[in-house]
């Protein structure tokens, strides 16, 4: 049995700056098993909203359902997307000497090889889809790099990748990572040359704990899977990826940011940046979510419990602006509830960079 779920968070976010931040959408795709196609069985849309005077943190929640369907057999959706695949000429290039590293040669790699050799790029072979993670084909969900699928992929924590076509489909779902075009992969956006590229570098993550900490970022735009790992051994640090909401992926028009489900402590990146269901405390039903991205040069970074969830973290967590940083706003998740009384928090990264801090 498989079922889907799909969930769009929008989490408005208002401060004492004069802009409101939006972190992205993101339709959760939830799978138990590797899908042909994919049907969306419920919406819900989570709508932080806070505006509250002088202060970033937002302060209010509520969970809506607001549409559900169920269909049961394949989809017959008609994507745009689609066409995209089947379009240009193919060079069908005989692998050329060295690709390098830091340079992606479009034509070259064949579908099913993962192009490890990339710079920043990260293999997740436990998942089972040849080290990508996540394949989109049509309106469903691979379990291989086929034709005519979008075959996407992770980054070391901090970076990002830079492939998503332009033409995403009307639907609101979205699509990246690389085409598989007449058996090689090719970019989806020329644009950029390497398949990952460093974030903005202003938040990292501080382990104080004595375990590890197992931190998952949505693949988006795409499908969604919560498996691009940054994981952080007790006593480690780590980057954290931080998207710029001008430059980053736009969904319908609006800016997006990077999204992270947060572990209870003792997880490894292979057992908790899966997919989960109702009865687990990992992956998408892990308790905290972590949100980072900057407009206008203000980092926000926020923690969340999950609204799919009501397990709490089992430690505290807080946001510390690091030496010389300006961060506005306090953040702190302690003793299984947050300090702004509310079911989350932001702080605005005004100068510098700032940590979530695990203790
Ligand atoms: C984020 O980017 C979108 C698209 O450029 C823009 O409309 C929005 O105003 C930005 N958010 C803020 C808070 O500036
Ligand atoms: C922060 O700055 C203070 C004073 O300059 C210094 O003593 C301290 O070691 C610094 N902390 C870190 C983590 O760099
Ligand atoms: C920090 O921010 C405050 C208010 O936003 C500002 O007055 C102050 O000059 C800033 N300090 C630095 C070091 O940027
Ligand atoms: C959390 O618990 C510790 C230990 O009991 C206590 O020192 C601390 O003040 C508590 N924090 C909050 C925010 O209540």
């Amino acid at each position: 049995m498989r079922f889907f779920e799909t969930v769009t968070a929008a989490l408005f976010l208002t401060g004492a700056f004069a802009a409101p931040f939006r972190h992205p959408h993101h339709l959760h795709h939830k799978r138990d098993a590797p899908a042909v196609t994919s049907q969306v069985v419920a919406y819900t849309t989570v709508v932080v909203g806070g505006s509250s005077s002088g202060s970033p943190i937002s302060s209010s929640s509520t969970v809506t359902p607001t549409s559900s369907s169920a269909p049961t057999g394949p989809s017959s959706s008609s994507s745009s997307y689609a066409s995209s695949s089947s379009t240009t000429s193919s060079s069908a290039a005989a692998p050329s000497s060295t690709g390098g590293t830091s340079s992606f040669t479009d034509g070259v790699y064949d579908c099913s090889s993962f192009p490890s050799d990339q710079e920043g790029i990260v293999a997740l072979d436990y998942l089972g889809l040849g080290g990508y993670t996540g394949i989109q084909i049509g309106n469903g969900a691979g379990s291989s790099c086929t034709e005519g699928a979008y075959c996407s992929y992770a980054c070391k924590p901090g970076m990002m990748k830079t492939q998503w076509p332009s033409e995403q489909p009307s639907d609101g779902e979205t699509r990246g990572g690389l085409v598989c075009k007449n058996g090689k992969l090719h970019r989806t956006n020329t644009d950029k040359e390497n398949l990952c590229e460093q974030g903005l570098g202003s938040a990292s993550v501080e382990n104080k704990l004595g375990q590890g900490v197992a931190i998952c970022q949505t693949d988006y735009p795409g499908s969604e899977n919560m498996v691009i790992p940054t994981f952080v051994e007790g006593g480690n640090s780590s980057p954290l990826t931080v998207t710029d909401n001008n430059s980053y992926f736009h969904w319908r028009g609006m800016g997006t940011s990077a999204q992270f489900y947060v572990n209870k402590a003792g997880y490894s990146a292979e057992k908790g940046c899966q997919w989960g269901t109702q009865n687990d405390d990992f992956g998408n039903w892990a308790p905290l979510v972590f949100g980072a991205g900057m407009t206008d040069g203000i980092t926000w970074l926020s923690i969340f419990q999950n609204p799919l969830t009501t397990q709490k973290a089992n430690y505290n967590v807080k946001i510390v602006g690091e030496n010389g940083s300006n961060v506005s706003g306090d953040c702190t998740f302690e003793n299984g509830s947050f300090t702004s009384g509310s079911n989350g928090c932001t702080v605005g990264v005004t100068s510098g960079s700032a940590k979530f801090v695990f203790y």
